[in-house]
């Protein structure tokens, strides 16, 4: 196996499978778009649920030595691997602005943060530790902490590299073996990935990748019964269909589905910052985040300043391909572009039009602009569902209760993010609303050290943290009679 990077992009993909590239068992393939042109990429291997199968039971022979070495090698591998992703990072990040559509900078931004995500769980991995449990004084008791076995792994489109590293890195922390099935817009990363972890030493089978589609590829992962947890990260009714046949193998699942995430802004609020978070809240990868601040609310006594003000700082982000680095890129693909329009269409008969955007840039690629609608009533459509695209709806409050009050008012819980000077206030805030994380005066504030996960609809269990290292363990409890004499 080769050291070196590749110095390009491959036009040609296979699966990765016990540590190599490995055809498919069929010769269906699929193609990766690049969504700043609307030019190929590259072809990829489409595995079958046979391919799945070997993949899985790969990955089950990989993990029965892997668990019984010590934990200090899974710190030293995925310490490795974190060096390895830093190495390539410039590569990595091309490769997720080809796929995805970001502009670089932020591309290189969700490379380091995939590294550091394994550099902090490597940190961790010779830290899983049971407890001792007082009982009489007749017994002994104290608790494992073992790994699952096989881990499944469904990433989405939106941001590949560090949502592949996000559960894969924790799940090989914990001592499992992985397989993951990448979105089907964006398989490269992944692949890429597994390269190079195993690169740089992370033992054959141990990462596994199946590239395809979810119907296929995905369905067979999630459903097989050799698999002992699942993560999965994407849309409510695929998550809640993969839950439903897990629940038949009786297989551990963890649920991120995304969110409607309200922004609240109080006329105390440090004006720029209020400024700046709204804006980063919902432009941010066109929009195309789980947590993206979808929903302003704004104190109906500054809405027509901070309107004005957010307008100004909408109308100066300027589009293009993310490889040029501009503000914004396109949409991931045709299929979410047409989506992302419908809804705008849709916020136009519900309450007319944008007050900016609205259109997409006549050019090839998916480009749809950013799009504020104002006076937005919270049962409308474009105020309750997710639009996954660069599309703000603007609501007005008049009091804090209001403000909970709405921002509550749509199925999700994932996170919530408020501007304000008093500090009672803020934490009011914090403690009342139904969020996963609360942002406050900086949206997106926190990191790999935090937990994330969704209240209500948006999800179950936590992501990143120390917490993650639940979703990888089970908990084998020993009790001993010491009295027998
Ligand atoms: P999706 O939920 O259908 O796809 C996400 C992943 O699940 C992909 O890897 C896909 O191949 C896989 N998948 C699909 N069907 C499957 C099945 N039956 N069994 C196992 N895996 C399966 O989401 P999609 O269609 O890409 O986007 C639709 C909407 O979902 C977006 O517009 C957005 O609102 C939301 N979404 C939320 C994300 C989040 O971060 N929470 C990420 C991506 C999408
Ligand atoms: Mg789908």
């Amino acid at each position: 196996m080769s050291n070196k990077a590749p110095a390009a992009i491959s036009d040609q993909y296979e699966l990765w499978i016990d540590g190599e590239e490995r055809s498919a068992g069929t010769d269906d393939r699929f193609t990766v778009v690049d969504p700043a042109t609307e030019d190929t990429v590259a072809d990829v291997g489409m595995a079958s649920g046979d391919d799945v199968d070997r993949a899985v039971s790969v990955a089950r022979d990989a993990f029965e030595s892997w668990r019984s070495r010590p934990p200090k090698e899974r710190v030293q591998v995925l310490t490795a691997i974190a060096a390895a992703i830093r190495e390539q990072s410039e590569y990595l990040a091309t490769v997720e602005t080809m796929e995805n559509g970001k502009p670089i900078s932020s591309s290189r931004s969700q490379v380091e943060r995939a590294a550091r995500h394994f550099e902090y769980y490597a940190g961790i991995a010779d830290k899983i530790q049971g407890e001792s449990i007082p009982l009489s004084d007749g017994y002994v008791d104290y608790t494992i902490r073992e790994p699952l076995g096989v881990t499944a792994h469904i990433v989405p489109w939106n941001v590949p590299i560090y949502l592949f590293a996000r559960s894969v890195a924790p799940a090989l922390a914990a001592g499992n073996a992985a397989v993951v099935k990448p979105a089907e817009q964006t398989p490269i990363g992944a692949l890429e990935l597994a390269r190079v972890a195993t690169e740089a030493g992370l033992p054959d089978g141990l990462l596994n990748v199946v590239p395809g589609f979810g119907a296929e590829a995905g369905a067979a992962l999630t459903g097989h019964p050799h698999v002992n947890g699942i993560t999965f990260t994407g849309s409510g009714p695929t998550g809640t269909a993969v839950a439903q046949s897990a629940v038949e193998n009786v297989t551990e699942t963890h649920l991120e589905l995304g969110g409607k995430s309200p922004n609240v802004v109080f006329p105390d609020a440090e004006w720029e910052a209020a400024l700046d978070g709204t804006i980063t809240a919902i432009m941010t990868n066109a929009g195309q985040v789980c947590s993206a601040g979808s929903r302003l609310l704004v104190h109906e006594d500054i809405h027509d300043e901070f309107l004005d003000d957010l307008v100004d700082r909408a109308a100066a982000l300027e589009l293009g391909p993310g490889i040029d680095d501009y503000d914004m890129g396109p949409l991931v693909s045709a299929d979410h572009l047409e989506k992302v329009q419908n809804y705008i269409d849709i916020g136009r008969e519900e309450v007319g039009d944008p007050v900016i955007g609205g259109g997409r840039l006549d050019r090839d690629g998916y480009f749809v602009e950013p799009t504020i609608f104002d006076g937005v009533s919270h049962d409308t459509r474009i105020a309750q569902e997710e639009i996954f695209g660069p599309v703000l709806t603007v609501s007005t409050f008049a009091d804090e209760d209001e403000a909970v009050e709405l921002a509550d008012a749509t199925d999700y819980g994932l996170v919530a993010g408020i501007y304000t000077s008093d500090v009672g206030r803020a934490h009011r805030f914090a403690r009342d609303v139904d969020a996963g994380q609360v942002y406050i005066n900086e949206y997106y504030a926190g990191g790999n050290e935090t937990p994330f996960g969704g209240y209500k609809q948006s999800g179950i269990g936590r992501e990143n943290g120390v917490q993650a290292i639940d979703n990888y363990t089970q908990i084998k409890n020993v009790c001993a009679n010491i009295d027998l004499r």
